[in-house]
């Protein structure tokens, strides 16, 4: 067996190789259907994004891979799902064809956007019929030049011309390498070892996208939208959730349900915990039972097609009813969420936002006496002791990345001051795990966390998730009528 058929493994059928088998799979097709295609919303918030970004890289190729499907293991595959600079650009989002680049080439007085993507190879090609992973017959037909065109409003070209093209990158050449790393090593070797700009670009896309346009805070919206009807999916299934011996699983599974239904996938794994669990932060595992008594901790996120995510926290009684240990943790936490909120404006620095949250968080376990210290000390900085109980931050931004504008710098996002139109998360929890000895036994095992997602208005902030309930009584309402 030559070293290909063994790592093909060619213990499946195969397809036929002989000429008379091509010829007739090759003919008798219908021509293809012509698809009516329009400019997508996104078009000119695209085109805008592209001009800042050239502005900032006069004379400079600048390179976006969407990035290859990625291995689950051996021949299977993690669900595709481009890299977000790239959809961020070009506005092509959840049908993007896999290994899709888009690259700005300077034109002297900006840049000129290219598309290059895997064409439709056509029914005349063995390709079409004989390749599992990019064959039409196999993973399905892909768009035409002239459609991605119209839709995105950006040249198209092959995929097939890309190696030529990269093969003449050259020091002002700029690169996401995260995106793909094939594709990087390319442009390394042909633009030798020098100084380049690739992580000035990675920065400045990621701070760019600190800002939200009206094209993204409207997706935003869909995405919780999409998000609260799961929440509201789940609550219908409590009986059945209760009744099964990994019932978090069938809160993971009808969340992702209605991720699969109403947008592209979830924004990231959900978290679905119950009782004890709910103290283990990004409890994902989620094959755990759900039980009369316990909280739920969940916290999901409906991914839309044009890939932004809503990330919300929620965490509810099983049976409709807080305990009374259940709810005075709730309401601190709510508290906390609250004055996070209240705080907010155009003007603030983004970790205020955190420290507004952290001073409730640490009044009430101060009062409550967990801590070994006064409330002054354990606020000061060499103190935090009540970070025991809530060791995570209270907000990240949010858009296409859940964790959103990662490779910002700090003095742009924790030290940064807070904007108009940036979209973030306001999540303060409380954790006691089952084992702190430091708490009375009644409090162990209970964790809470509410998480909204917010934007800056020009006086203040909007709760975009208040529509999902909050306060403790609502929650017991929307449990017992969801029941
Ligand atoms: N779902 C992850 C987070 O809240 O940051
Ligand atoms: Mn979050
Ligand atoms: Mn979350």
């Amino acid at each position: 067996m030559t070293d290909d058929a063994i790592a093909r493994n060619d213990n499946r059928s195969t397809t036929p190789e002989n000429s008379a088998f091509h010829g007739y799979i090759s003919g008798d097709w219908a021509r293809a259907r012509e698809r009516s295609v329009t400019q997508r919303v996104q078009v000119p918030f695209c085109a805008e994004r592209r001009r800042a970004l050239s502005a900032k890289f006069a004379g400079h190729t600048l390179v976006f891979p969407a990035g290859p499907v990625l291995v689950r293991s051996y021949d299977t595959h993690h669900p595709y799902r481009a890299h977000s600079a790239f959809t961020y650009y070009s506005g092509w989002g959840a049908d993007t064809v896999p290994d899709s680049v888009l690259i700005l080439t300077p034109n002297g007085n900006g840049h000129d956007a290219t598309m290059y993507y895997r064409f439709p190879a056509g029914r005349g090609t063995e390709e079409f019929y004989a390749d599992a992973d990019i064959g039409e017959f196999w993973v399905g037909p892909r768009p035409t030049p002239d459609d991605v065109a119209v839709e995105l409003a950006i040249a198209t070209k092959s995929l097939a011309e890309l190696p030529a093209i990269l093969a003449h990158a050259d020091s002002k050449w700029a690169i996401i390498r995260e995106a793909d790393s094939t594709i990087a090593e390319t442009v390394d070797r042909a633009r030798g070892p020098r100084e380049t700009r690739d992580d000035e670009l990675a920065v400045f896309q990621s701070e760019q996208r600190l800002v939200k346009d009206e094209f993204e805070i409207s997706e935003i919206r869909l995405a919780i939208a999409a998000t609260a009807t799961g929440f509201g999916d789940v609550l219908g299934t409590m009986s059945e959730v209760t009744a099964h011996p990994r019932g978090e699983r069938l809160i993971e599974g009808t969340f992702n349900r209605r991720a699969r239904a109403d947008g592209n996938h979830v924004g990231y794994e959900t978290i679905a915990a119950a009782g004890a669990h709910a103290c283990i932060l990004h409890w994902v595992r989620n094959d755990g039972p759900v039980n009369d008594g316990d909280l739920v901790l969940m916290d999901a996120g409906v991914e839309v097609e044009s890939l932004y995510t809503a990330d919300i926290t929620r965490t509810f009684p099983v049976n409709g009813r807080f305990s009374e240990t259940q709810r005075l943790v709730y309401e601190a936490v709510l508290e906390a969420a609250d004055a996070a909120f209240a705080v907010v404006k155009p003007g603030i620095v983004f970790r205020e936002v955190h420290a507004a949250a952290m001073a409730v968080i640490a009044r009430h376990v101060s009062g409550w006496g967990f801590l070994p210290v006064s409330l002054e000390e354990s606020l000061s900085e060499s103190g935090q002791h009540h970070r025991r109980y809530m060791v995570h931050g209270t907000s990240h931004h949010l858009g296409l990345d859940v964790h959103d504008c990662p490779q910002a710098r700090k003095e742009f996002y924790k030290d940064g001051v807070v904007r108009e139109g940036m979209v973030f998360t306001i999540e303060p929890g409380l954790y006691f795990q089952i084992d702190d000895l430091t708490v009375p036994e009644h409090f162990r095992g209970i964790g809470v966390r509410i998480e909204d997602n917010i934007v800056v208005t020009s006086t203040g902030a909007e709760n975009l998730s208040a529509g999902i309930p909050r306060t403790a009584n609502e929650v017991e309402a929307w449990v017992g009528q969801r029941a």
